[in-house]
């Protein structure tokens, strides 16, 4: 089992802190308390009058988006020397998936399967990020995300919740470190609480309603487990849950964050969405919003500037009380000395090694070579033999883009660092192989067909074509969702295109999301699925291009085949109608006059049947990967026992490569309808031509728990099967029962 990282931070450690924290708040007037809980743009070249006025005066807690280390060390030496008591800022910047060194987008992250180096690219971009004064991210973003056209998924670790939970925590232990004091330390940020990726049809910023069942059994545990791994901050979503805005929603940031997980950092409001609780309606103006957010459990409003308007008039007119403004500032200085910056606020340009550098460039590489996930390899095109090829055509509006490579979220990527794919592949090919480059398209969504010509002639006179294609990078992302996620523009075009040259023609593409390929799936030999790779993109694309390493990247969200199955995810639930291949006849094999019951009475849509196009969890490698001998400790457990599951896995194929194996279990009877399937654990294996190894895992009752429909979390005793493989679909199974007394 993918043990949980231990906790870096305990509650409160110790009484030290908290008295610290107490000792101060004694000394601070109303006014002050107010200031630390309100957040300012201060983004620009300069640090305006009006700014450094209300640091002097105490009125501000933290700053966003300022990201030069002079100009951050400004405000903190404002703060610390010429306010009152000195109390040091925050300074909070997304760093989402990198700094200036761009790390792949976290969906692609995700698709490493790789909590390690998750961790250690989330280390690596804090130390660039604290180098420049930053000490605080809106990072890990946590929202279990299970509709592509939503342009957050982009920033999501996907569909599934385990995967989500263990790289969601390796990402802020990444970011924190061990010790949150440390030098190259920031503020990690749980977000967007709670059930954002739920936004209806993938609409950004839209209502979600979720039951609870689902709410805990679905989008809640990565939560959970931040806030057990010691994560500093959580932020609130924009989106309303069941009617109710999450920074209104006291049954999320009070009854479930503080009362049941004992959440002991602070809650920050997203951008705005405090005096946005009166565009949803759930208030009327900005000091009933300011209300709503404060009783909720709101400490820090980011941007808006409601609290520092209302709080002390409504602290003195006794509509919120002194209690609830002392617990919020307090939340926020506690995170404050947990950072040390009482004692250590600057960013130090000089001591932190510079942007760039060689680690955080190997591991872009590592990760997002890591990161691709094969789709496809008809014929064993890849790995280009580089011994057999005198010529390869490297064609499409991808190939090329050193920005587009970098993806959404990169304010402070650098492209100067990118190295491209045409880059890389004409490093690879050096004099040995002739590189033919044509754009085919200008960018993703150009329609105009008059660079085709020159694209065909490039992929005549070459021995393959590799055509780098897939969405610029504005196409994902926050407030970039897509009511279509097929190739944008003349794309699949241009794939039908280059047909015509009868070559190899091998798909790289690279996307901010899942996309339904159905158009360019049977026109290429293979592809590549790359996600946005970030700054290394060109050598990890080429190193598997050229056989250098072998694709190992696993899908950690459902490819659907059209945007009409939406939402399709593998965790769903069986119904009373499950599709069986035997009993679904599609729309093209209906017979003419076909009477209304003789297609068969399940769950799934004439025009596409029910299964996706690449289901969670799939990808090839250029190593084959046989399963053997899988064996259960037992075949009944206690609830206080310890199952082993265990197979071996054996590389059958000629090349060495790494295999994520996958553990799933199924609860086959419960008081509610459960998933066919639930990841519960994974290991990534390296394995040579030949190599086996076995690989185990432990199964226990905590593992087999979920909330119920009494409301409790708990395991039930019964029957349960067990897979393992190399995807959620297929693999070895077995069964087992957990009984409801002591040992099996
Ligand atoms: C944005 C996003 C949030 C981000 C914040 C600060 O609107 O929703 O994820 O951290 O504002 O940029």
């Amino acid at each position: 089992m993918t043990k949980p990282l231990p906790p870096v931070l305990s509650r409160p450690e110790s009484d030290t802190l908290q008295a610290r924290v107490d000792a101060l708040l004694s000394r601070m007037t109303l006014a002050e308390k107010i200031g630390q809980t309100h957040q300012v743009d201060a983004g620009g070249d300069t640090i305006s009058d009006d700014l450094r006025r209300a640091i002097r005066e105490g009125q501000i807690g933290a700053v966003i988006n300022q990201t030069n280390a002079e100009t951050c060390n400004e405000l903190q030496r404002l703060a610390v020397e010429e306010s009152r008591l000195g109390i040091p800022l925050l300074c909070g910047r997304d760093v989402i998936h990198g700094f200036r060194t761009v790390m792949p987008i976290p969906l692609g992250q995700a698709a490493s399967w790789n909590p390690d180096l998750v961790r250690e690219a989330a280390r690596l971009s804090a130390i660039e990020a604290r180098r420049n004064g930053i000490n605080w991210t809106f990072a890990p973003m946590v929202d279990i995300s299970r509709d592509p056209r939503w342009g957050r998924i982009a920033e999501s670790l996907g569909e599934d919740p385990y995967l989500t939970s263990i790289l969601g925590v390796a990402m802020a232990k990444g970011l924190q470190g061990d010790d949150l004091s440390g030098p190259n330390s920031i503020a990690a940020c749980a977000k967007h609480f709670a059930g954002y990726g739920a936004s209806e049809s993938g609409r950004d910023y839209n209502t979600t309603n979720i039951p609870e069942n689902e709410l805990r059994n679905v989008y809640l545990p990565p939560f959970r487990a931040l806030v057990d791994a010691g994560i500093a901050t959580v932020m609130t979503s924009f989106s309303d849950i069941d009617g109710v805005p999450a920074s209104a929603n006291a049954f999320l940031l009070s009854d479930i964050l503080r009362d049941e997980w004992g959440f002991a950092g602070f809650v920050v409001s997203d951008w705005d969405s405090v005096r946005e609780l009166s565009v949803h309606g759930i208030t009327g103006n900005d000091e009933e919003a300011a209300i709503a957010a404060v009783r909720a459990g709101v400490d820090m409003e980011m941007a808006g500037g409601a609290y520092l308007e209302y709080l002390e008039g409504l602290v003195t007119s006794g509509r919120v009380r002194m209690e609830t403004i002392d617990r919020m500032a307090g939340n926020i200085l506690l995170i404050k000395m947990k950072l040390g910056l009482f004692e250590t606020q600057c960013g130090d340009p000089v001591a932190l090694p510079e942007h760039g550098s060689e680690a955080a460039i190997e591991i872009s590489r590592r990760l997002a070579r890591e990161s691709v996930v094969m789709l496809r390899n008809d014929n064993e095109v890849l790995p280009l033999r580089a011994e057999k090829l005198a010529s390869v055509a490297v064609v499409g509006p991808l190939a090329d883009a050193p920005t587009d490579q970098l993806g959404t979220w990169v304010f402070d990527g650098d492209p100067q660092l990118s190295i491209t794919p045409l880059q890389a592949i004409r490093e690879q090919a050096g004099n040995r192989i002739v590189v033919h480059h044509a754009l085919g398209l200008r960018y993703s969504r150009d329609r105009d067909a008059s660079l085709f010509g020159e694209a065909l002639d490039a992929a005549r006179a070459s021995d393959a074509v590799i055509l780098f294609l897939g969405e610029e990078a504005i196409l994902s992302g926050e407030a970039h969702s897509r009511a279509d996620i097929s190739l944008p523009g003349a794309q699949a075009e241009l794939v039908q295109h280059l047909r015509q040259a009868g070559k190899p023609l091998i798909l790289v593409i690279m996307a901010g999301r899942p996309l339904t390929l159905g158009n360019v799936l049977d026109a290429s030999d293979a592809i590549l699925f790359a996600w946005h790779p970030g700054t290394m993109a060109g050598p990890a694309i080429s190193d598997l291009l050229f056989g250098l390493a072998s694709p190992s990247g696993k899908l950690p969200v459902t490819f659907p085949k059209s945007v009409g199955q939406i939402p399709i995810y593998y965790n769903h639930r069986n119904t009373g109608r499950p599709p069986t291949s035997k009993e679904m006849v599609l729309i093209d094999d209906i017979e003419i006059g076909a009477t209304q019951t003789s297609l068969g009475m399940t769950a799934y849509h004439l025009d596409t049947g029910h299964a996706p196009l690449f289901p969670f969890g799939f990808g090839l490698s250029y190593a084959r990967f046989d399963y053997g001998c899988l064996e259960l400790s037992g075949d009944v457990i206690g609830p206080d026992d310890v199952l082993t599951v265990s197979v071996n896995v054996t590389n059958a194929g000629d090349r060495a490569g790494d295999e994520v194996v996958q553990l799933y279990v199924r609860d086959l009877v419960g008081s509610l309808t459960r998933p066919v399937r639930e990841l519960k654990g994974f290991r990534r294996v390296s394995l040579v031509p030949g190599e086996q190894q076995t690989v185990s895992f432990e199964l226990t009752a905590r593992d087999l728990s979920f909330y119920r429909r009494n409301k409790s979390f708990g395991a039930e005793p019964g029957d349960f099967k067990v897979w393992v493989g190399g995807s959620s679909a297929g693999g070895l199974s077995a069964g087992f029962r957990l009984s409801g007394t002591g040992a099996g």
